[in-house]
């Protein structure tokens, strides 16, 4: 049978441990996993692009199955690309599926071949998002438990700018 490969695409704007439950399941039913970094997101981000990249290797590095990889341009396109059959993404909650279901949609409408795999992360990660976490590190609370301890140091370090 052929190698079924999936994309887990995102912004990883910093990589948290939700995103990284999520590519620990993907791995488990997924011959390979991309996990690609939107380049030239339209929100301007906290961590340069290559940074994001390096921890993700950092965090993924025992697992054989995962590359982690950037794209730009319609995510379609990319999958094309790399041959992908599937598109993992997260459901934390009700909130996110709307949202979710429209691209996975969308993305139908584009190929209609390329699948996209919802996958629920760990409850305890139910609440965690990027976009918090960088919130609650600017305004000097504690993200122990949410992030990796690396990201975690490197977000403190970039919101004390240094
Ligand atoms: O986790 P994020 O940061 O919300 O990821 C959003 C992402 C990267 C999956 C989405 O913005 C995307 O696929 N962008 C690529 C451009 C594209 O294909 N747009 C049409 C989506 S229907």
């Amino acid at each position: 049978m052929k190698d079924v490969i999936a994309i887990y695409p995102g912004s990883f704007d910093p990589v948290t441990n939700g995103h990284l439950d999520l590519i620990d399941r993907g791995t488990q039913i997924f011959d390979q996993l991309i996990v690609a970094v939107l380049v030239n997101s339209e929100k301007a981000p906290l961590f340069p692009l290559e940074e994001r990249i390096a921890m993700l290797k950092e965090f993924t590095a025992q697992h054989d199955n995962v590359r982690i990889e950037t794209f730009g341009g319609l995510l379609v396109d990319y999958a094309k690309q790399v041959n992908a059959k599937a598109i993992l993404r997260g459901i934390r909650a009700i909130s996110d599926y709307e949202y979710e279901l429209q691209m996975a949609l969308m993305n139908r409408k584009l190929n209609p071949e390329l699948e996209t795999v919802f996958m629920m992360p760990a409850v305890s990660y139910s609440y965690v998002s990027s976009r918090l976490v960088k919130e609650i590190a600017r305004l000097g609370g504690s993200v122990t438990g949410l992030v990796p301890k690396a990201v975690e140091e490197r977000l403190r370090s970039k919101v004390n700018g240094k």
